[in-house]
């Protein structure tokens, strides 16, 4: 039995989304979801097709670091957007949307309480359990031609076994002590999806930031802030509307974070 047939069949049974989700594509295995969508936007595919895997063999992660999961194990999706009417301005929001969706669905099908570090990483008591990695390309320097946002979550599996997985990760199965049925987790996805991609088309932007900053654990913390040009330290303060990051170094200068790692540093408050 494929995994299109035990799994993602039953999971989208009867569900009829207006947009995300309306076209499926379903893969035994596949080299990176994120990358086969890619090639389908640039050969004009409609938003809302959405790619899953069972396994991938080169999965990516943020700055450029590879995604693994082990097959059967998790849930590996991505979708194609074409949010054209959104400014470059207020990209962030998909970034927020993904995060959004997961932690949602998460909590539709279990009893776990998600929160979220920035950008996008999704977790439980401060473990990564989910990543989501968003490719954009432009139209214009002030429009969006299309994004897929791609999220690999950490389902039936032990990722702290991983020796390749350094940071502090968990899976649901860990969490729960149970395995975690992955098609209503995917059935629940693709609803969460279709709803809140809807709501920002209309405009709700303000619900969307205001769901995604209710499970911001990282404001308030000491953290340590890792960028291509530099390692420094400082308070989390607040996140600017273009979504960077805002950190208090120790210096007292007030320095915003686009893209980079940022550890929370425990024992430090
Ligand atoms: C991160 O580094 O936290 C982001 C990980 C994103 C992984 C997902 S799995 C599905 C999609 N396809 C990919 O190649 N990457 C994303």
């Amino acid at each position: 039995m494929s995994f299109e047939t035990t799994i993602v069949q039953p999971a989208l049974r009867d569900v009829e989304p207006l947009i995300v989700g309306r076209e499926v594509r379903v893969f035994e295995a596949i080299d990176s979801t994120n990358v086969y969508l890619r090639d389908q936007a640039h050969a004009g595919a409609t938003e809302g097709l959405l790619a899953i895997a069972n396994e991938q063999t080169a999965g990516r992660g943020r700055l450029g670091r590879t995604w693994n999961a082990p097959p059967d194990t998790s849930v590996l999706l991505s979708v194609l957007l074409r949010p054209t009417w959104l400014a470059v301005s207020d990209s962030f929001l998909l970034t927020m949307l993904a995060a959004v969706v997961i932690a949602e669905a998460i909590e539709d099908v279990t009893d776990l309480e998600i929160d979220v570090k920035w950008p996008n990483d999704v977790q439980i008591n401060g473990r990564k359990v989910a990543g989501i990695l968003v490719d954009v390309e432009m139209q214009s320097p002030d429009r969006l031609e299309w994004a897929i946002i791609g999220s690999g979550i950490n389902v039936n599996w032990q990722p702290s076994n991983d020796p390749t997985i350094t940071q502090s990760a968990t899976s649901l199965a860990a969490e729960t002590g149970k395995l975690v049925d992955r098609s209503a987790l995917i059935r629940a996805i693709v609803q969460n999806y279709d709803r809140r991609y809807l709501m920002l088309r209309n405009g709700q932007h303000e619900a969307l930031r205001g769901a995604w900053i209710k499970r911001l654990t990282t404001l308030g913390q000491t953290v340590s802030v890792e960028t291509a040009r530099e390692t420094f330290t400082g308070i989390a303060e607040s996140v600017a509307h273009d979504g960077g990051l805002q950190v208090r170094r120790t210096d007292g200068r007030l320095q915003t974070v686009y893209a980079g790692d940022v550890r929370v540093r425990k024992h430090d408050n």
